[in-house]
């Protein structure tokens, strides 16, 4: 097997999102569109899909809204899992012991780009 050319996608300006907080992007592939969020906490990029391990629902409050309010973890709309904003664990709800899936995220130029070619779309 081989892996997949990486697919790097520019999802937002850099000074789009404050430290901490996050930014929902929608990337659209070949087969399906891609749901995923960064999280910049400390200087540092985290990615993520946009779906939840418990019941495979969006995660968000509302657009770009994935943060606990004192912005400490991400936060599972539906029914309130908390994830790790670095590991992306469930620290606290229905789905204990699983984990968001990463999307690799880096910043070039000023911008953020998501790599989404490790996306399973079934
Ligand atoms: S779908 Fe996220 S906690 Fe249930």
């Amino acid at each position: 097997m081989t892996d997949s050319p990486s697919q790097w996608h520019r999802v937002a300006n850099r000074s789009d999102i404050a430290d901490p907080g996050c930014r929902g992007f929608q990337i659209e592939t070949d087969s399906m569109p891609v749901f995923g969020f960064v999280v910049l906490r400390d200087g540092q990029l985290h990615g993520y899909e946009n779906v939840c391990p418990h019941a495979g629902r969006m995660l968000n409050w509302g657009p770009h809204r994935f943060l606990t309010k004192d912005d400490s973890m991400i936060m599972c709309a539906a029914h309130g899992a908390v994830f790790d904003i670095g590991s992306g664990e469930c620290a606290a709800g229905p789905c204990m012991g699983e984990s968001l899936r990463t999307i690799p995220v880096r910043e070039v130029d000023g911008g953020i780009e998501a790599d989404v070619s490790g996306v399973n779309i079934f």
